[in-house]
């Protein structure tokens, strides 16, 4: 009894749950000063960067051209853990009245386009995005314990899925000191379980199964991952007595490399680093043009290769349809 009323008041509750969640849609060219109670930053930034930025917007639109989230200050107590709700954000490129994570920082970058999310996956020495050597990290997500987001305020935005800035309500960012990992899905019923945000400690890996690896920076298309946590028909929990291992990382395909990302060295120290991040900028340029339809160019060979994807995605999710029936229509006899 006890079960069916809480099964009732849950689908009852889902819709309300919904409605909060995606109460606001925000555009980055006309963003308030702040969009929630309590928030230490900003979303209103101008187009300037500059390292001590308190803007909490970011765009995650491809390989060189991402952000997330870290800590305001430098410092021991500065850990992911103890700034989640004020971190501010730090992005690759110029133009967005952010933070701008230092050359060299980032060593590895795997950028990941799936029918239902955008998905950026690396290395790094995080310790220069102020992140304390030695922290395990955290997680960051735009549903923190008072139902504003971690930090508060914080906006996701993406050009990839339509070549125009969308905002992304569902997404969830692993951050330590030598990792990192941000995942924005398109909004959709399968967008909060495909960006889960309750496996807080346990890290990029297992959340997002992908390639991790240095010394390469990709873009590639891909199939969805599972949603974290659900295994067939039974889901885990933080603190359950086992963990199961990682879901497989999905397949990923029509990937194009670029030398390097970030901005090149002011310092002009390290010529291979600049002569690499000069071209990575040429090669952005070449395919984008402005900032905004900047996507539209490269997408089109996204296209494609997302929307086979995605059919294949439809008749996988059949098959699955019909094995679940056969597997109940079994237990049943
Ligand atoms: C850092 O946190 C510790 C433990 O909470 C505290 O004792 C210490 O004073 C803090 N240090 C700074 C610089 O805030
Ligand atoms: C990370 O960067 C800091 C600051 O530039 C530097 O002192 C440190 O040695 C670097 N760590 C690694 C592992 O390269």
């Amino acid at each position: 009894m006890f079960a069916i009323v809480s099964f009732a008041f849950a689908l009852l509750s889902l819709p309300l749950a919904h409605a909060q969640t995606y109460s606001a849609t925000y555009a980055p060219s006309s963003l308030p000063d702040q969009t929630e109670e309590g928030q230490s930053g900003t979303n209103k930034c101008g187009t300037t960067n500059h390292q001590d930025s308190m803007c909490q917007n970011i765009y995650i639109n491809s390989v060189d051209d991402f952000c997330f989230y870290a800590s305001p200050q430098p410092g021991a107590n500065s850990t992911i853990g103890d700034t989640e709700r004020i971190e501010v954000s730090w992005c690759l490129k110029d133009g967005y009245g952010t933070r701008t994570i230092p050359p060299n920082t980032i060593s590895g970058a795997h950028f990941v386009q799936t029918p239902d999310y955008v998905q950026v996956t690396g290395t790094g020495n995080l310790t220069q995005v102020n992140i304390p050597a030695g922290d395990a990290g955290g997680e960051l997500d735009p549903h923190g314990a008072d139902g504003n987001g971690n930090p508060i305020g914080g906006l996701v935005f993406s050009n990839a899925f339509t070549g125009q800035y969308v905002q992304v309500h569902e997404w969830t960012n692993y951050m330590s000191d030598t990792q990192f990992c941000f995942r924005a899905c398109k909004d959709g019923p399968d967008a909060p379980a495909l960006c889960q945000h309750i496996y807080d400690e346990m890290g990029c890996a297992w959340n997002m199964p992908a390639n991790y690896d240095s010394g390469t920076f990709e873009r590639c298309g891909g199939d969805s991952g599972e949603p974290m946590g659900v295994y067939g028909t039974s889901t885990f929990h933080q603190g359950d007595p086992s963990t199961p291992s990682p879901h497989s990382a999905p397949s990923s395909s029509a990937c194009t490399t670029v030398p390097s990302v970030g901005l090149a060295s002011m310092s002009g120290s390290s010529a291979p680093t600049s002569a690499g991040a000069s071209s990575a900028s040429a090669t952005s340029k070449a395919t984008s043009g402005s900032t905004g339809s900047a996507p539209s160019a490269t997408s089109g060979s996204h296209t494609s290769s997302t929307s086979e994807l995605a059919s294949m995605n439809w008749v996988l999710q059949g098959f699955a349809i019909v094995m679940t029936v056969l597997g109940g229509i079994w237990v049943v006899v």
